[in-house]
């Protein structure tokens, strides 16, 4: 069974082959064609957290290949109404795949471990892969290419900073992070991004300049991330000569993107200049969720159907 939890669940290749789908289906959507590749498919979406863009772009997406979505709340008692084996060997009888976005990194493992279909991370604690696979397919259309470029992030090593180290390391896309030391990347993930990818040109750094020099894209995102809003006042102060404006697009390459996950917290990790800019590529991104995540769902489905 193929899950998604994180990107290194995927090869270089595969992603290759989703950007291919993607690009095909977006192509013909565009043109007003929307291609039935799942048909009478049902795939949910067990969300824990908030979401817009995921929720959202995965309904229609779905909706959009001729299948069919539940949006499951906590009604359904995950964790709380009985094992999570019972669970996962219940509901992967009903759908083709599902959708998660959850507190805990571990428990989404736990699901995979007992789910008869594959389960696509929607966002967790420690992996946003489908924001990744949205980013990496934004900045290829930007640039033409990807392998060779360079990615800065700028803020939280978070959730959203590991999925696009991944993604690029996978994808040959040179990655610096700036961040306070005590929110940089721990040391057993720097460790699994050298065994995953020896050959990846990453760079660690306190200093943002440093980071986004020769960046064709400059990514942030909040602070505090969903679950962290206890810490916002202290991270605030530990942020504060991290935030993306002006003066800082100007040390990156002069035909860098801006970058961000949405939501944004204007006038904190952004100023509104940028994210309004003419160097913003924000919207575009979040539009390229529902493009990258019909690529995705194809493809996985499509393999699961070769078997
Ligand atoms: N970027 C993103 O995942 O947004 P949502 O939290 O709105 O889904
Ligand atoms: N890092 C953010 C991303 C939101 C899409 C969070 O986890 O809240």
């Amino acid at each position: 069974m193929r899950h998604v939890l994180t990107i290194f669940d995927l090869t270089t290749e595969e992603i290759e082959q989703i950007f291919s789908i993607t690009e095909d289906l977006k192509t013909k959507f565009l043109k007003g064609v929307r291609e039935q590749l799942l048909p009478g498919r049902s795939i949910a979406l067990l969300f824990e957290k908030p979401s817009l863009r995921t929720r959202v772009s995965f309904e229609t997406a779905i909706m959009h290949l001729g299948g069919g979505s539940l949006f499951l709340g906590k009604d359904v008692g995950w964790g709380e109404r009985e094992s999570t084996a019972d669970f996962a060997q219940v509901l992967g009888q009903y759908i083709d795949a599902l959708v998660c976005r959850a507190k805990c990194h571990r428990r989404v493992e736990e699901l995979a471990q007992y789910s008869q279909c594959p389960i696509i991370n929607g966002l967790t604690d420690l992996a946003h892969p489908c924001q990744a696979l949205a980013d990496l397919y934004t900045l290829r259309e930007k640039h033409g290419k990807l392998r060779g470029l360079k990615l800065a992030y700028v803020g939280d090593a978070n959730n959203v900073a590991r999925s696009l180290a991944e993604a690029s390391a996978r994808l040959g896309v040179r990655f610096a992070i700036a961040a306070p030391p005590r929110y940089q990347f721990d040391a057993e993930f720097v460790d699994k991004l050298r065994v995953e990818a020896p050959d990846f040109n990453f760079l660690s750094t306190a200093d943002p300049r440093e980071a986004v020099r020769g960046a064709v894209g400059v990514y942030t995102d909040v602070w505090a991330s969903m679950g962290q809003e206890a810490e916002q006042a202290e991270r605030a102060k530990a942020f504060a000569d991290y935030q993306v404006n002006s003066a800082l697009m100007k040390c990156a390459d002069p035909d860098a993107c801006f970058l961000h996950c949405l939501p944004a917290r204007r006038g904190q990790e952004v100023t509104d200049e940028v994210m309004d800019g003419p160097q913003s590529a924000v919207i575009q991104q979040a539009g390229n969720r529902m493009h990258v995540q019909k690529g995705l769902l194809a493809w996985l489905l499509g393999a699961m159907d070769a078997k």
